[in-house]
């Protein structure tokens, strides 16, 4: 059974209480620097700094995933010197913040091919990824040149090469096979859309939009999202 239907409500279910799987499209840095006259780079630094402290409040809300998009396949687009900021961040953040998720169970994944990336960054992923693999608090799962069209074509070949395809079988292939299904997905900074962020997982997850920008989102802007969520009626097509 595909894994968005898993709970699908039947007569006398009780909603779960809290999501198991949140995501987030962190947007917003661009113009919370220039809202402030600070360069692009310095929004992106504040953005890593409101990661660090959403990652460390996830962990003790229970939730099982934190899916982060960090950058995107279509992110490429952007100015070398903006790449390359956003490229020296993911190093940093990565080099500083390895032990902390070491020591509180949280293990980290990729999502997106970022095999694609600097030699020197793939090295401190696979090592990264190999320390904390039997981390099983929480997973951490940040994408990195990720697209989702990209991420279904892959699925959608791997399970052709097993036979007929069916939703199973490119659910079974996408890069999030591991996680739980998505409950909630969150965007920041006022967009409402998706931006070839998770299309297929998205299919009966919770949408929660707000205007505040990443660099501004706060743990408790975070716990307003899951209460919103604990409200919301999820009815998967049925009654
Ligand atoms: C999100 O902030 C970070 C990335 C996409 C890497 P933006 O850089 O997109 O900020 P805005 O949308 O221009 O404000
Ligand atoms: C989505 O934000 C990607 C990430 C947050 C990494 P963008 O800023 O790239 O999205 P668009 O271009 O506004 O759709
Ligand atoms: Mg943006």
């Amino acid at each position: 059974m595909l894994g968005f239907a898993k709970k699908a409500k039947t007569p006398g279910d009780t909603q779960p209480t809290g999501p198991r799987h949140v995501a987030i499209i962190m947007d917003g840095n661009g113009r919370w620097a220039k809202k402030k006259h600070l360069p692009r780079a310095l929004g992106h630094k504040k953005g890593v700094e409101v990661v660090r402290e959403i990652v460390r409040h996830a962990g003790k809300t229970g939730l099982e995933a934190l899916s982060l998009y960090a950058f995107s396949s279509e992110n490429w687009k952007r100015p070398e010197d903006e790449i390359s900021d956003l490229m020296g961040l993911l190093r940093a953040f990565i080099k500083s913040d390895l032990d902390e998720f070491a020591a509180n169970d949280v293990r980290l994944k990729i999502i997106g091919n970022y095999r694609a990336l600097a030699p020197d960054i793939v090295d401190l992923i696979d090592n990264a990824i190999a320390r904390t693999a039997h981390n099983s608090r929480t997973t951490l799962a940040v994408a990195l040149n990720y697209g989702s069209q990209d991420e279904l074509v892959r699925a959608a070949t791997a399970a052709a090469a097993e036979g007929a395809i069916t939703a199973e079988g490119i659910e079974a292939h996408l890069d999030t096979a591991d996680l739980p299904p998505l409950d909630l997905l969150i965007r920041t900074s006022g967009e409402q859309r998706l931006s070839n962020f998770m299309l297929w997982q998205a299919a009966y997850a919770e949408l929660w939009f707000t205007d505040t920008l990443w660099p501004d989102f706060t743990p408790a802007e975070f716990d307003t999202a899951l209460a919103e969520f604990g409200k919301r009626e999820r009815r998967y097509g049925g009654r």
